[in-house]
């Protein structure tokens, strides 16, 4: 019986990616979630806002759907004396957590949890370290259908002694061949990061999941730590490759470098997470463009993280992208976009504040050409065909402007003056006649 229900809510087997029922994790989650905007101090209230801001704003329409818990949302103190299960912060959540999943579920939306694999959450909550059964079972009663797992409070029984696995300029073949090979000096050549108590520690709770007769995306917020490009996409759909980012221009360039390198290891089941989107906390609407255009091209999880109550028009908009978000919810082409070019910086240069600018990927309606310019100031930058993996020089194609929709006709190559901190985008599609290089401001 349990294993005919194993087989009928997830299957597993080594070297294969988790894949869930119903699609679900098949592709990045499109959702919100509390922390970016109101860190610990949370309330029933700001998620019911979320949820139906995500109706009235056209959110829930794009293909936003996951109304994400944070930390903070249990009794800080105790688990249940009898049952050891985790309790609703009742003042916070007065009808429990499933009283506000029932809300959010009647909405036709879904709604996430969150907890750590260590003995406290990282804002010192019980966490589910040993209790792993007990909580899966605890949220898929509430109606849970996200877990965001964090990597805080590790008993020290837990820990490993080499643990990472970083690309840097030093390790290039690292960066190119997608292998693992810089270790932290601890770590022996080759060394198979899924045998770590770390990546234990994040199956135990996978299994614990899918053992649910409920289906609860699993995403891992494990840091980066013990290689877990290496085997994310085996235990969960989604992987944080780092620590938080935060609402600065400095923090979204240094995750999108980072993420940059990572980008061997997504694909259709497993995604890299340079963390939540930061749009809408005091980024200027360039950065926005950047941060949001990117997130969306590397197949990130897109979980916006601020009051959607008070977000004006021109982020929603860029939130609302259709063709970016077409490119991040392909059902065809499960790899992301990725640098054809640096730019300002050698190839392969490992840079948190120049990361790389020219960026194409392929999608059911042909190439994303993505054109980032990390200067203050106004940069005219040029995409020629023959540089574009699966672009020709010579041909013409069909372009659109992803940030106006226009269609450009038959162009040769594309060039654009781009401002500070922005991203020009195009859709590039079928070869055609006519028309002369588009010059574009
Ligand atoms: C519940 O949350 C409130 C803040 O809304 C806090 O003052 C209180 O200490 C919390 N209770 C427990 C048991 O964690
Ligand atoms: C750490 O200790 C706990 C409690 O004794 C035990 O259940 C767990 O298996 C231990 N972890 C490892 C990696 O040995
Ligand atoms: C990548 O791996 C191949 C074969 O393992 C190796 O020959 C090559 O030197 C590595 N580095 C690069 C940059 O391709
Ligand atoms: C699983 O849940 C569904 C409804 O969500 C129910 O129809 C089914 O009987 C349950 N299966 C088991 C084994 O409990
Ligand atoms: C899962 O990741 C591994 C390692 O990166 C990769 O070889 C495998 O193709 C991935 N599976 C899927 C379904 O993408
Ligand atoms: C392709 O274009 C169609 C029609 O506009 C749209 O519905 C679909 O989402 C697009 N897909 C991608 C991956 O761009
Ligand atoms: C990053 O790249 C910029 C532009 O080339 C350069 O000025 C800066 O020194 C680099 N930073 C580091 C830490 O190498």
């Amino acid at each position: 019986m349990l294993l005919r229900l194993l087989a009928d809510l997830a299957l597993i087997t080594s070297g294969a990616a988790l894949v869930l029922k119903d699609s679900v994790g098949k592709l990045p989650a499109l959702g919100w979630n509390s922390w970016n905007a109101y860190h610990c101090d949370i309330t029933e209230d700001q998620f019911l806002t979320a949820a139906h801001k995500f109706i009235e704003l056209g959110l829930k329409d794009a293909g936003y759907e996951y109304v994400n818990i944070d930390d903070c949302w249990s009794d800080k103190d105790n688990r249940d004396e009898s049952t050891s299960r985790l309790l609703p912060n009742l003042t916070r959540f007065p009808d429990g957590i499933k009283g506000t999943a029932d809300k959010v579920h009647e909405l036709g939306l879904k709604i996430g949890i969150y907890s750590s694999a260590g003995t406290q959450t990282c804002a010192g909550y019980p966490a589910s370290i040993g209790y792993e059964s007990i909580d899966a079972a605890t949220w898929a009663e509430w109606g849970i259908d996200y877990l965001k797992y964090d990597n805080c409070n590790v008993p020290s029984n837990w820990t490993d002694s080499c643990k990472d696995c970083v690309p840097d300029s030093m390790h290039r073949d690292d960066l190119v061949n997608g292998t693992c090979t810089n270790t932290d000096g601890l770590c022996p050549p080759g060394y198979d990061f899924s045998t770590s108590n770390t990546a234990e520690r994040f199956r135990i709770m996978r299994d614990a999941l899918i053992a649910q007769n409920r289906t609860i995306l699993y995403s891992l917020c494990e840091w980066g730590d013990a290689g877990v490009q290496t085997w994310g996409n085996t235990t969960g759909s989604s992987w944080r490759m780092s620590g938080d980012i935060d609402a600065t221009w400095k923090s979204v360039l240094a995750y999108l470098n980072q993420n940059s390198f990572y980008l061997n290891y997504v694909d259709f089941w497993g995604h890299s997470d340079p963390d939540m989107l930061e749009v809408g906390n005091g980024l200027t609407i360039q950065e926005a463009r950047t941060h949001f255009a990117l997130w969306a091209a590397m197949k990130s999880p897109l979980l916006i993280g601020t009051d959607l109550a008070t977000l004006d028009q021109d982020n929603v908009d860029v939130l609302k992208n259709k063709y970016l978000l077409a490119f991040n919810q392909d059902e065809v082409y499960g790899k992301p976009a990725t640098p054809y070019k640096w730019g300002t910086n050698p190839d392969w240069t490992f840079n948190a504040s120049f990361p790389a600018e020219y960026w194409s990927g392929a999608s059911s309606n042909g190439t994303l050409v993505l054109l980032f310019n990390p200067f203050e100031d106004t940069r005219t930058k040029t995409a020629s065909f023959a540089e574009v993996p699966r672009l020709e020089g010579g041909v013409k194609y069909r372009a659109t402007d992803i940030w106006t929709g226009k269609d450009l006709g038959c162009v040769d190559g594309l060039q654009a003056a781009v401002e500070g901190h922005d991203t020009a985008g195009w859709l590039v599609g079928e070869e055609c006649e006519a028309s002369t290089f588009v010059s574009e401001v």
